[in-house]
């Protein structure tokens, strides 16, 4: 069965995307562009649009390329779950991490995926997430001390170089030495030709200087790989390195360089997304501020410890607030690799197919004032994210679930309590609320437009 399905797959990647979708509601917008700019401005406003005039399932054409949208819990539940393996992540993501990521966890279907990922496995443990935390708070301590209070301070900016540089560290090691620049460099290169339009590896372009980076990346891990599986490093790299097959094969060097660079992405844009956010909501809301601060408080270290991260029930409840109104990943990819039901409509084979927590995490049937920032709407006894187990899905589900969630938890409390515990927050004068979706870019990753000024004030 499972070959089978690989077979089917692999037949599938080499067709084009199918555009014969006149039999589901729905409306494509301009031609060519579609409805890509309302995703980029408000895919919120524009999915809600959609589910009340459509319904869960219409078909819609964004980024370039026509296809399928799904709304709400169920629909979402029958295609991360996905029973009857009909849904490609591979071919969902092509267009968007295409060559650039090729090759990562969220690239590879079904039994390949399984295989790979069961491998990858031990390096998100508990074990190595407590060895984790030690070189996060170390990155920590270098870091967050000397900002600038006297006049507005730029937080986007520190907070992605502070999320790369402990990524980094955690991933590889301390076995970078110089090159620590010229890697992180390389990395943000890479992602900044995630956006590119022209997808040509040609000089000149931006799409050829991620694809440099990538090169001398997967370089750099192949060369480092032979040293880490000596040695009894506790990085996630070797781990990789370290981690056999039931044929006790290692990983090849090409594959541990392919995991590393789309580990690297996943990371970090996506954490530096919801603490912005969350910084923003924070200085917004000074109240919810406060509150946070007495809990952090409680405890008595400027650092948290592995022990610590389950005893700040409020921290969790922003954490999971903040990625509720502002998903990380705003929208997920497949493509069906044969043709499937979806809500009463025959989906053909190779359709594209867009889950949007954006908009499902905002649905009025399972958030109260879904569009207000309330922590505590996750704490018992209202717990609404508990009336579908798809309501609330900032990090997937099924077979493609983040395999980095507790990692992300960890990075984003100790960097959150670490701010928290040293600086009050607020916004200038007359600055924008957050739920006033004016000030979002959403694309790449929700974040506010100008990279968040914020007024630090120093808790002595
Ligand atoms: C707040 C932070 C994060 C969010 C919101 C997030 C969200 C997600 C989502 C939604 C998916 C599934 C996408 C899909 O099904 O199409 C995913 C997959 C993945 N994430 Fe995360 N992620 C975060 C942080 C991390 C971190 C810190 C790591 C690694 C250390 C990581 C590694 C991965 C990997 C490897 C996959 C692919 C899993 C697979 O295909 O089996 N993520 N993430």
């Amino acid at each position: 069965m499972c070959m089978d399905v690989m077979r089917s797959a692999r037949a599938s990647y080499s067709q084009r995307n199918c555009t014969k979708l006149g039999h589901i509601p729905g409306e494509y917008g301009i031609p060519v562009i579609g409805k890509t700019k309302g995703i980029i401005t408000d895919p919120y406003g524009l999915f809600k649009e959609y589910y009340e005039k459509y319904g869960p399932v219409s078909r819609i054409s964004l980024t370039l390329s026509k296809g399928v949208l799904a709304l709400g819990p169920e629909i979402t539940k029958e295609i991360l779950l996905d029973k009857q393996q009909n849904f490609s992540t591979h071919m969902g993501y092509k267009f968007a991490l295409g060559e650039l990521f090729a090759g990562g966890l969220l690239m590879r279907d079904f039994s390949e995926h399984k295989f790979h990922r069961r491998i990858m496995q031990t390096a998100f443990k508990n074990d190595a997430l407590r060895g984790y935390i030690d070189t996060m708070n170390g990155v920590l301590q270098d870091q967050a001390t000397q900002w600038q209070t006297d006049r507005e301070f730029l937080m986007y900016p520190v907070l992605k170089n502070m999320t790369l540089t402990i990524a980094a560290r955690v991933f590889i090691g301390s076995d970078m030495g110089d090159q620590t620049n010229q890697i992180i460099n390389a990395f943000v290169k890479m992602l900044d030709s995630v956006t590119s339009i022209v997808r040509l590896d040609l000089p000149g372009t931006l799409y050829h200087r991620g694809m440099k980076a990538r090169r001398f990346l997967t370089k750099y891990f192949i060369n480092l790989t032979a040293q880490k599986r000596q040695q009894q490093g506790t990085d996630m790299m070797s781990y990789l390195c370290r981690e056999r097959d039931e044929n006790d094969a290692y990983f090849s060097d090409e594959t541990i360089a392919e995991h590393l660079i789309f580990l690297m992405l996943a990371a970090h844009d996506t954490t530096t997304s919801a603490l912005i956010n969350s910084l923003y909501l924070l200085a917004a809301y000074p109240h919810w501020q406060t509150k946070l601060r007495e809990e952090l408080n409680t405890l008595d270290s400027h650092y948290l410890s592995y022990d610590q991260l389950d005893t700040l029930p409020l921290l969790e409840n922003v954490f999971k607030e903040t990625t509720r109104l502002f998903p990380p990943a705003i929208n997920f990819m497949r493509r069906t690799v044969r043709e499937c039901e979806l809500g009463g409509y025959t989906i053909p084979a190779n359709t594209v197919v867009t889950v949007s927590p954006a908009f499902t995490q905002r649905m009025e049937e399972y958030w109260a004032d879904p569009l207000a920032f309330d922590p505590e709407r996750f704490a018992p006894p209202r717990e609404e994210h508990k009336q579908h187990p798809f309501a609330w899905f900032p990090f997937g589900g099924g077979a493609h679930k983040c395999i980095g969630l507790h990692f992300a938890n960890m990075l984003y409390k100790c960097i959150l309590f670490n701010i928290l515990r040293q600086y009050k927050l607020s916004l200038p004068a007359g600055y924008t609320e957050p739920t006033d979706n004016s000030n979002m870019s959403w694309v790449p990753l929700p974040k506010p437009k100008d990279d968040l000024p914020l007024i630090l004030h120093p808790i002595h």
